[in-house]
């Protein structure tokens, strides 16, 4: 329906608003230039500090959690509202603001798997901080935190077409990672609180 196709595009658009990038500019700041590299809030955590990587988390956690909300307030079936969940996402990562390149989806999968399934969300949150504390490595915590949908979708029975939402956006949070995964197996990933 052609509701769904401008709520797709919204949420896409809505997705691809790059904020770390954006805070960073005004800090005089390229983002992409510094620490990982990448437009996310640990990047801006470690690049500019807690203020501005707070504003950016919130916002990129609100862009998924608004999307499927937008989905449902058109009064679209929950699998579409899943649906601008994921472009969200798609969006963040692969943004025509930033060449379509972008960050690595971190919070706003939280957002979209917190506004699809709040206890699914909510499990994988305390996981995936739990393991950001006591390792000191986001991306570490933010792999297990994507494990953790997965299986605590497929744990508490959800409809297969939710768990098939969230292995994707699982799937594509851990191959977003890549370069991290590569820097943990080397030893040479950043720690949080290490100097960019
Ligand atoms: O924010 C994504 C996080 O999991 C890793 O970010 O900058 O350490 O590659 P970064």
């Amino acid at each position: 329906t052609l509701t769904a196709l401008l709520a797709a595009l919204a949420s896409y658009l809505l997705g691809s608003v790059p904020a770390a990038a954006w805070v960073a500019r005004m800090r005089g700041v390229d983002i992409r230039k510094v620490g990982s590299g990448n437009s996310g809030a640990t990047n801006v955590l470690r690049s500019l500090g807690k203020g501005p990587a707070l504003v950016v988390a919130v916002f990129d956690i609100l862009k998924g959690a608004l999307a499927v909300g937008l989905g449902r307030a058109l009064g679209l079936e929950e699998p579409w509202a899943a649906l601008c969940g994921v472009l969200a996402v798609i969006g963040h990562n692969f943004s025509p603001f930033l060449g379509f390149r972008g960050g690595k989806g971190v919070a706003t999968s939280f957002g979209t798997v917190a506004a699809l399934h709040p206890v699914v969300g909510l499990g994988a949150f305390v996981l995936a901080i739990s393991c950001m504390w006591l390792t000191r490595f986001v991306s570490a915590g933010s792999i297990l935190g994507a494990a953790a949908v997965v299986v605590l979708s497929v744990a508490l029975g959800l409809p297969g077409w939710l768990v098939a939402v969230m292995v994707f956006l699982a799937a594509l949070l851990v191959w977003q990672h890549r370069e991290n995964v590569k820097k943990l197996l080397a030893g040479t990933e950043r720690r949080l609180g290490e100097k960019a």
